[in-house]
């Protein structure tokens, strides 16, 4: 059989009868077996740094209680439960922490409907508010009332939101933790870098159908890069949020506690605080800080040369990935800033796969939520490194299969949002022959 791929006409010709029974052979390999190949420090570390590097993860892994800030409200309580998989610093791990973290210490929440033991840890946002203008927001899933862990919240009145009932109305809208391997390097990419990828090719982009744009600051113009919709600019913002949002610990960057409520605070604000008589200097610095150390200094994931499929299989699969247009919004590879101040992220490869830029995915991804720039149906191209060990695909986590991740990508406009950018590369990728298919996934678990 051809294993070079055909032009879109001379695919048409083909039976779609034969397309279709070459379809069902082709599978995901599933996740990579062997070891993480992530979760250590980045390479070129001086012994300062591999100390911050240490202090952040050991942060980034502390179970908060009552006593450092957890609460009133919070996701689950550690950094590290929700970005555990296949290392620390990762994605969702195949059993969802977060029903065991609900009810710990005598809490008493409700399990939303959309949360299961073998499901992805989730986050909810709401679509919109009870008066019908836009929310956006995310509304933390459990309250710390009747918790007592060693700090008794038995006087807390806060009550969890009624999530199933909202759910039902289809105004939440789900994400799942994005991976955090490589950070630091996404960070030294300079905003000139990603203009200039974004309109690199550009007729055969637009030839494709896609466009896509930078979301960036309202304040500085920088471009913003980390999260789904690539609506933040830093670990350090993204992780002072995330410890304010997830977990309800305020702290330098994000002072105020998101619910005030008196009866729920037991500790003063901001919980997380630089320690000034904290002797050394790992006492002094808060814990968004030494996270933050922590996510800039771990290692990208490394990739399989040869597992699944052998090596001759991957590099095929490679060449069907830029045939069928995937490239044009998962870029191979950028190169990180000439003069970056910390020298193992200084002029690196950053092979991400990912322009950074958000494009327009059409209804079946939209999710109604507007970040920045970013509406209802822009995502950032999310970045495929790793993607060998995910367990669970696409900001909502809805499949663990990458057949149907990338099918997911494609679907036509309505009254509402655009045609997907991503239209024209599923449908190349769809009339592939399944052997060509099969290798375009090995490259995939590759990474
Ligand atoms: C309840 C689960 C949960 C917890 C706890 C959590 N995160 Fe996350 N994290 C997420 C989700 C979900 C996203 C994607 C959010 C989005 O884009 O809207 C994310 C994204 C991120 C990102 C953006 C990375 C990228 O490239 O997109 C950073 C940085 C981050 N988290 C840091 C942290 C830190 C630091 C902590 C602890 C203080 C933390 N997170 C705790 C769920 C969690
Ligand atoms: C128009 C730009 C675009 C094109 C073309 C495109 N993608 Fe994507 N891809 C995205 C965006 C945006 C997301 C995140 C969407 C979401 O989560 O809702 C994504 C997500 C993914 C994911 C899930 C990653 C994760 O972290 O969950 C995979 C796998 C993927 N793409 C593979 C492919 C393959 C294979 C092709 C070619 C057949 C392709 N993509 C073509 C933009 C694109």
């Amino acid at each position: 059989m051809c294993k070079k791929f055909l032009p879109l006409l001379s695919l048409l010709a083909v039976a779609s009868a034969t397309v279709a029974s070459e379809t069902s052979a082709t599978v995901d390999p599933g996740p990579r077996a062997g070891p993480a190949g992530a979760g250590g420090a980045i390479a070129g570390l001086n012994a300062g740094q591999q100390e911050y590097f240490g202090v952040g993860l050991q942060n980034f892994q502390t179970h908060e209680l009552i006593a450092n800030g957890l609460g009133p409200r919070f996701n689950a309580d550690s950094c590290a439960s929700c970005h555990a998989y296949p290392a620390v610093g990762g994605s969702s791990p195949a059993v969802n922490p977060q029903l065991a973290e609900a009810v710990a210490y005598g809490a008493k929440n409700t399990i939303p409907s959309f949360l299961s033991l073998n499901g992805p840890v989730r986050e909810a946002r709401f679509i919109a508010t009870p008066q019908g203008t836009p929310d956006g927001g995310v509304h933390s899933l459990f309250v710390i009332s009747g918790r007592n862990d060693g700090t008794n919240a038995s006087a807390c009145n806060a009550a969890q939101d009624d999530f199933d009932a909202e759910y039902a109305k289809n105004n939440v809208s789900f994400r799942i933790p994005t991976p955090l391997f490589g950070a630091g390097l996404i960070e030294q990419i300079t905003d000139d870098a990603l203009a200039a990828n974004l309109e690199r090719n550009h007729t055969a982009k637009r030839k494709l159908g896609v466009a896509g744009r930078l979301n960036r600051s309202g304040n500085t113009g920088n471009v913003t890069r980390f999260g789904w919709k690539a609506q933040n600019p830093s670990v350090l913002v993204f992780g002072s949020e995330a410890y304010n949002v997830e977990i309800g610990i305020s702290n330098e960057n994000f002072p105020v506690e998101r619910e005030g409520n008196p009866t729920c605070q037991f500790v003063p604000r901001p919980n997380d605080l630089i320690n000034l008589g904290g002797g050394n200097l790992e006492g002094i610095m808060s814990s968004s800080e030494t996270n933050a150390f922590f996510m800039r200094f771990l290692a990208p994931p490394a990739p399989s040369a040869s597992s699944p499929g052998g090596s001759d299989s991957i590099a095929r699969g490679k060449q069907q990935f830029s045939a069928v247009g995937c490239d044009s919004c998962h870029t191979p590879s950028f190169t990180t800033d000439s003069n970056a101040a910390f020298t193992a992220l200084n002029k690196q490869t950053v092979a991400l796969f990912s322009d950074l830029a958000l494009h327009k995915m059409g209804p079946g991804l939209a999710d109604g939520i507007q970040q920045g720039l970013a509406a209802g149906d822009e995502f950032r191209t999310a970045p495929l490194w790793g993607l060998g060990q995910r367990l669970f695909f696409l900001h909502d986590g809805r499949t663990s299969d990458l057949i149907q991740a990338i099918q997911a990508h494609a679907s036509a406009g309505n009254a509402s949002y655009a045609n997907s950018e991503a239209n024209q590369a599923v449908k190349n990728f769809s009339n592939l022959f399944a052997s060509d298919k099969q290798d375009l996934l090995n490259f995939l678990r590759s990474l």
